[in-house]
């Protein structure tokens, strides 16, 4: 399968972002380029954008599907926690708006090899950047039981992880577990027949947990998010695009602390931690896509997207 991947809520991020001629913005992840796209359509012919991904394969897809913006895209194979040292190899110093849309793309589930859905037989792999880091495959068959188990509760909130990691241990003592579906059964044989999700693959949830442990998105998040908004010009904006609610979670809570600045206990009735507030919240609740869009495109039924927007001050 070639890349695919649809990009979800465009026009909502195009105006929260909001995209006008000869502005710099980052796509902290790229994917397939199609949010870069909208964005390029709205700042060309002097704006830029700096797009990023960690996976190979997204950015040798971008590069040819944005080909004809090429004076205006630069493009890293990166991770987007490193984004203060790509905007000094890309010889920026703040940007006017910075997206993130997590999750895995279309073609990352269906069509990579990586092992990614349980909905074909592959290796257990999950690795976003095939350079990096442990695979599937490694912590399934290495952790012990116990972090097995909290990694289903941590990522998964998975509520049968302690019977999961169990049979995961028993079956490994006779084989090593390499692939999706063999996974898949044996989470699928552990969970008590009237207790299995009837809407989702019982599987769900230990795959995403693993996905999430694979590619340390969550710690990878908050590192971005701790000096995202110092990289913005005063009023660029931040938008963030989540798929699940560990995600929102954190974003929500970063998001309320920036617009917030004080950290000083409620008990305490004048401030003295001297904290400004840095952002203004755009989305007092989260953005949800709408009904068409999610018939046309199931993937984006649980996206929610958040954005803030950066007070006065100077980008370092
Ligand atoms: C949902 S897709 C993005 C799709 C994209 N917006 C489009 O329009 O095609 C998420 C992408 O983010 C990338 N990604 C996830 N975490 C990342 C990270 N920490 N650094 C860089 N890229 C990351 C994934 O490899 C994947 O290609």
């Amino acid at each position: 399968m070639g890349y695919r991947h649809i990009p979800v809520m465009v026009e909502e991020v195009i105006d929260y972002l909001h995209c006008s001629p000869g502005k710099t913005y980052v796509d902290g992840t790229l994917g397939g380029g199609g949010h870069a796209e909208a964005i390029l359509r709205a700042v060309v012919p002097d704006g830029w954008v700096i797009g990023i991904d960690r996976d190979p394969d997204a950015v040798a897809c971008a590069r040819e599907s944005l080909r004809k913006f090429k004076p205006n895209i630069k493009i890293f194979h990166d991770n987007f926690t490193h984004l203060p040292q790509i905007l000094s190899r890309a010889s920026t110093r703040g940007v006017d708006g910075i997206l993130l849309d997590l999750g895995v793309s279309l073609y990352q589930l269906g069509g990579s090899g990586r092992g990614f859905s349980f909905m074909r037989n592959e290796p257990l792999d999950m690795r976003m950047n095939p350079e990096d880091g442990k695979t599937a495959e490694a912590i399934v068959n290495e952790l012990s039981e116990k972090e097995l188990s909290d990694l289903m509760v941590r990522y998964g909130e998975e509520r049968w992880a302690g019977r999961i990691a169990r049979a995961i241990v028993r079956t490994r003592r006779q084989e090593r577990i390499r692939s999706t579906l063999q996974l898949a059964d044996i989470v699928k044989a552990a969970i008590p027949g009237k207790h299995r999700p009837r809407r989702i693959n019982p599987a769900t949830r230990t795959f995403q947990a693993l996905r999430i442990a694979v590619n340390e998105e969550l710690d990878g998040l908050k590192i971005f998010l701790e000096h995202a908004v110092d990289l913005l010009n005063p009023k660029g904006r931040l938008c963030v695009i989540s798929f699940h609610s560990l995600e929102d979670r954190i974003v929500k809570r970063h998001f309320k602390a920036l617009a917030l600045g004080c950290e000083c206990p409620a008990h305490i009735p004048v401030c003295v931690c001297g904290k400004k507030p840095r952002v203004r919240i755009l989305t007092k609740r989260p953005v949800r896509p709408g009904a068409v869009e999610v018939t046309a495109n199931p993937m984006a039924r649980s996206a929610k997207l958040r954005a803030v927007e950066r007070l006065g001050g100077e980008a370092l």
